[in-house]
């Protein structure tokens, strides 16, 4: 009789630690639902004059934040550390006045606009570059320097990339992320992929590492 009880109670406490946790999913799933709506209700107050409806930026003016490459590479942690610092020196201020949950719910938004897995862990977790900064400057110059400047302070220059050279995007991007996006570029926007015969220009993987040296010593 005893032991029958405890069953009955034991079977109980499974019942509804299992409805607890259906509930809590359900209740998860709501909430990222409700954080994509406010994160994009955010975005159209604060992002959408430089990067665009839908995030899909405007050349000269300010990236796309919609883009596969980007976002499949781009960890939580740089986009936050982007947002709340900003890249000074660039149109891009910091909005670190939102707040880290409203700049959360604008990651979920932007998260939201694409269907490419995120390899962030992987990318970041890539080796440094062991590359000559020294030919990386002769490739940098030759090929890069056109849409990015010189030293890498892009729209500045008058040109259409972004500023590759500044201190604020150097400190978070890890060498993973510079390696991907020279590798393969950004799909609907200038910035192509540099290696393959399709590339804008073959580049050899040691080649590239040569110029993600070279990047490094702007910062
Ligand atoms: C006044 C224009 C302006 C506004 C407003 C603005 N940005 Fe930017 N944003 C830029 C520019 C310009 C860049 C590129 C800076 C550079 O040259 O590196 C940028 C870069 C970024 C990047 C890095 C993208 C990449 O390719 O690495 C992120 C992320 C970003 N912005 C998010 C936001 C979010 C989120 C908001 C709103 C909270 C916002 N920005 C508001 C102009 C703006
Ligand atoms: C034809 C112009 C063009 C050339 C040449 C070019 N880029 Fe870009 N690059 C861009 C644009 C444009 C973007 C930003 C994409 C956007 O606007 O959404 C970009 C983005 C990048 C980014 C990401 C920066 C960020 O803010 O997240 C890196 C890194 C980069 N380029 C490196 C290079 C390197 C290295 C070279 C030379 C091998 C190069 N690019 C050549 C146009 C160019």
């Amino acid at each position: 009789m005893k032991k029958k009880n405890i069953f009955v109670k034991l079977t109980a406490l499974v019942l509804v630690v299992m409805a607890t946790q259906i509930s809590y999913a359900q209740d998860v799933a709501k909430n990222i639902e409700k954080d994509v709506a406010e994160g994009k209700k955010i975005y159209q107050q604060n992002c959408v004059f430089c990067h665009q409806a839908d995030a899909i930026g405007k050349p000269g003016f300010a990236p796309s934040l919609s883009n596969e490459e980007l976002l499949s590479i781009a960890s939580d942690d740089f986009l936050y550390r982007t947002i709340f610092n900003g890249r000074i020196g660039t149109s891009m201020i910091p909005f670190k006045h939102l707040g880290g949950k409203k700049i959360y719910q604008i990651i979920g938004y932007l998260r939201s606009l694409t269907t490419k897995p995120n390899r962030s862990k992987e990318v970041e977790a890539q080796h440094d570059s062991h590359g000559d900064a020294r030919l990386g400057k002769i490739w940098f110059e030759d090929i890069c320097a056109t849409c990015h400047g010189v030293k890498g302070d892009g729209y500045l220059s008058g040109s259409t990339g972004t500023a590759i050279g500044n201190k604020n995007f150097l400190k978070v991007v890890s060498d993973g992320f510079l390696r991907e996006t020279i590798k393969h570029g950004r799909s609907n926007t200038r910035m192509l992929s540099f290696s393959g015969p399709t590339g804008l220009a073959n580049l050899s993987d040691g080649e590239i590492e040569d110029i993600i040296a070279y990047i490094r010593t702007f910062y």
